[in-house]
């Protein structure tokens, strides 16, 4: 696939397949991560590879628990929902993670390398034939201490996006993208 066909064909997947993803594609998807850019003025970006099943249920209840507290009508509706998993039942959740900071400037850089890290994975795992999602929902969960600890992330690390991917059924093309030409301005 070149560039722009991978960039086409990405979407966000919600069903999965319960096959294991092998590791040499795990491996190739958080490196892609790893590559990514990013300024080094935001310290570091953590990459959090989950594929053990109770840490990924840990995430799965942590998340709804949480969505439950929340106060927000939305959230709370959703999380009472059994049939809902806001990890969709992917076998494979990377947690991207940043260092925690107190500057604003800084936090806003940080958040920004983690998302360029997740864009290139979710582009990766598209080239490789897998389903992928960008999550912002389960990182709530890592406010429960005890589902941070099982995730094993760092001690200074601020938690700032998930993705979740693995083998899916659903191969429909993505859906038709907004035309909205009037937000790109040529200035000559
Ligand atoms: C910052 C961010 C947070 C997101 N959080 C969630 C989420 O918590 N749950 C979810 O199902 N999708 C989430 N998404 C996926 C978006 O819903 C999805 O990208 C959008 O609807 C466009 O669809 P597409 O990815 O198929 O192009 C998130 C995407 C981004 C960029």
């Amino acid at each position: 696939m070149s560039t722009f066909e991978t960039i086409k064909t990405r979407k966000s997947v919600r069903t999965y397949q319960g096959k294991p993803v092998e590791a040499d594609k795990i491996k190739a998807v958080v490196e892609a991560g790893n590559m990514a850019a990013g300024t080094p003025m935001a310290g570091d970006v953590y990459f959090n590879v989950i594929t053990n099943a109770e840490v990924l249920k840990g995430i799965v209840d942590g998340t709804k628990a949480a969505m439950a507290n929340s106060g927000m009508e939305m959230l709370v509706k959703l999380s009472s929902n059994p049939s809902y998993n806001p990890i969709y039942g992917a076998p494979v959740a990377v947690v991207i993670s940043t260092t925690k900071t107190d500057m604003p400037n800084t936090a806003a850089m940080a958040r920004a390398n983690a998302t360029c890290a997740g864009e290139n994975m979710l582009l990766a795992a598209t080239e490789l034939g897998l389903g992928s999602c960008y999550l912002e929902s389960p990182v709530l969960a890592f406010n429960i201490p005890e589902v941070a600890q099982a995730a094993k992330l760092p001690e200074n690390a601020q938690p700032q996006a998930m993705i979740v991917f693995g083998y899916t059924d659903d191969t429909a093309p993505h859906k038709e993208y907004p035309t909205n030409p009037e937000n790109i301005l040529y200035v000559d």
